[in-house]
């Protein structure tokens, strides 16, 4: 049975944009709702063009009730009776009560060769630690940030001249061929790690 996709995002949503795009044809998923935090999201206007469902929950209005918002969410996508939840560049840390009945179910892209480089600025520490090769993870998402069993790699050379931002955009590249391959193969039951 096709599989139903939520996809969660917080800005531009160039990732989300190459999953949907992808979920045609043959694929055994499609999108069924972009959620995001920011109405703002660009991805959010996308996805509406689109005629994808769409789900804005505001998490400003929660301050630190993480729970409360995490509750909101869960209401929100109870309509929509999803089987995966992507999150692409959703920049809200999201808690246990959230991810453990998601366990196995939930997918997220990180912007670095996992273990290295948990949370934020990898790019910058990747050319601060002077590596050579940097790139881009898909994983499982499990109640610890960035850590979860690895379901993809995509790598990068990184060049002599590369600054953060020249290097993220060569990461990105790799994000959108990584993302959509990697869910393609979990959506048909396939968790080896594929490595681009
Ligand atoms: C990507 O680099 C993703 O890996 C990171 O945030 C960025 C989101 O970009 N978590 P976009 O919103 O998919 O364009």
């Amino acid at each position: 049975m096709t599989k139903r996709v939520g996809i969660f995002v917080s800005g531009g949503g160039s990732n989300m944009r190459a999953l949907v795009n992808d979920m045609t044809g043959d694929h055994p998923a499609r999108p069924a709702v972009v959620v995001s935090n920011n109405a703002d999201a660009g991805g959010i206007a996308w996805a509406r063009a689109q005629g994808i469902a769409t789900e804005v929950i505001d998490h400003r209005p929660y301050g630190r009730e993480r729970a409360s918002f995490e509750t909101a969410i869960t209401q929100a996508l109870a309509p929509h009776a999803l089987d995966i939840i992507c999150l692409a560049g959703f920049m809200r840390v999201l808690t246990e009560g959230f991810v453990a009945p998601w366990a196995g179910r939930m997918l997220n892209i990180h912007p670095s060769l996992l273990p290295k480089y948990k949370g934020l600025h990898t790019h910058a520490r990747a050319l601060e630690a002077g590596d050579t090769e940097h790139g881009c993870t898909v994983h499982l998402v499990t109640p610890a940030l960035d850590d979860g069993p690895v379901l993809g790699q995509a790598r990068v050379a990184v060049h002599p001249d590369d600054t953060p931002e020249t290097l993220a955009a060569r990461v990105l590249v790799q994000e959108h061929r990584l993302y959509p391959a990697v869910l393609r193969r979990f959506a048909g039951r396939n968790t080896d790690p594929l490595m681009l």
